[in-house]
């Protein structure tokens, strides 16, 4: 798969274009904890601009958890499992699903590791309804959309920037379904489209070094592009790799992650089990040969080894390059901004 830049902006819904209102009642939707039963998390807790809007954690803590980030700590989560993910950064998650030369299609775009939801939209749900991320023991799960608009509507400035982002009338009510086209609108502006990577595919010759440039070559070389390719640097299909644990997680096929902006997403893989970037390459290193010994050998492995690890190439000699050529696919200047106040008057970002 070739390598490309990401284009200047994302595609929206038919059913959900972007407004300026929209986009901002988005965000204060995002860092409000009013969207938990127990309101003490924001979708922030677990996904801060900080942290690439992502928490720098293995995997998170949702109810009864206290601080954001790495600093985070379970205060009260008695009863309530552990939750097995790493949690994704959200920049350029406008771009889920865009593969070179297809046409992409927001509302199929694929959500999750194993890539089980599509689209922002219906996204919005999981972690309202989830008991261990936002829900708590305040309600049944099948009521936590509902439930969560009515919190949000008692709210005369969330009525009003409703209103204008939806229209007046019935159609700019607070339900579940403007909650959540809010929520998207507002995720899908978060993009990070000027990496050096991308300026210099458009041309800008010194936004690479030489280094950078070879490790490029090399990630192409060490066969990395078979499945992290195109402009997100995913084919967005689900392969089995074998990144070991004890989880039944980690026996699931899990879709490629985007490589762009690892910078501030560390510690990595769908369990957040390898703490830097050199790490996932030691792994890849190791992988080939496994892989080699499954494929060629013609051992069975349950679920079986992608056919794509046949391809491969990868040296500890290559490493430096590598790493420096990944480093290229952050772009630092993104949104960060945090609202100063949200309207339920909770504490921004959640507890
Ligand atoms: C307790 C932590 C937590 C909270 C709170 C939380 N998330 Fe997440 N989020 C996660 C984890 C973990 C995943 C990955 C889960 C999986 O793959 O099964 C995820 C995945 C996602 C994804 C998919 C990204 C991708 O590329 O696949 C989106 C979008 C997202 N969350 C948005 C939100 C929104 C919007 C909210 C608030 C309504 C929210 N999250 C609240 C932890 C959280
Ligand atoms: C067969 C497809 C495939 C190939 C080839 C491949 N990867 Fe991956 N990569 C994946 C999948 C799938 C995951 C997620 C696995 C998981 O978490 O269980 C992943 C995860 C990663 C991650 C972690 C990203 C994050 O956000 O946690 C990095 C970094 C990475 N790959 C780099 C590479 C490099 C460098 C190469 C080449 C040496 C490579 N990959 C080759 C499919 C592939």
């Amino acid at each position: 798969m070739e390598l490309a830049a990401l284009p200047i902006r994302a595609a929206d819904p038919e059913d959900n274009p972007s407004t300026p209102e929209k986009i901002e009642l988005g965000r204060l939707l995002f860092f409000d904890p009013i969207l938990s039963g127990t309101r003490t998390v924001a979708c922030a807790t677990c996904h801060h601009p900080r942290h690439g809007w992502a928490d720098g954690r293995s995997t998170p803590i949702g109810v009864g958890g206290r601080g954001i980030g790495p600093e985070r700590l379970p205060v009260d989560t008695r009863g309530i499992d552990p939750l097995p993910r790493n949690s994704p950064g959200l920049l350029n998650v406008a771009f889920n699903g865009l593969v070179s030369g297809s046409a992409y299609e927001p509302k199929k775009a694929p959500m999750f590791w194993d890539a089980r939801e599509s689209g922002l939209e219906a996204q919005v749900f999981h972690p309202i309804r989830s008991r261990a991320e936002m829900r708590g023991d305040t309600g049944p799960e099948a009521e936590a959309p509902a439930d969560t608009a009515r919190r949000v509507e008692s709210f005369p400035e969330y009525r009003r920037r409703f209103a204008e982002a939806f229209g007046e009338g019935d159609d700019g009510r607070v339900t579940a379904k403007t909650l959540a086209a809010a929520i998207a609108a507002f995720e899908r502006s978060l993009i990070g489209k000027d990496a050096p990577f991308d300026r210099f595919l458009r041309g800008e010759n010194a936004a690479m070094t030489t280094q950078q440039v070879r490790g490029m070559k090399r990630f192409e070389k060490a066969g990395c592009v078979h499945c992290h390719g195109g402009p997100m640097f995913s084919d967005f299909k689900l392969h089995f790799i074998a990144v070991t644990g004890t989880d039944e997680d980690d026996r699931l096929p899990m879709r490629t992650p985007t490589l762009r902006n690892l910078r501030r997403t560390a510690p990595y893989l769908h369990h957040g089990r390898m703490r830097s970037l050199e790490e996932v390459l030691a792994f890849y290193e190791q992988l080939m040969d496994a892989a080699a010994e499954v494929l060629d050998g013609g051992a069975e492995t349950d679920p079986p080894f992608d056919p794509a690890l046949k391809h491969l190439r990868l040296e500890a000699g290559d490493f430096d390059d590598v790493l420096a050529f990944l480093e290229t696919l952050n772009d630092e200047v993104y949104d960060q901004r945090v609202p100063s106040a949200v309207p339920s008057g909770l504490k921004v970002g959640g507890e």
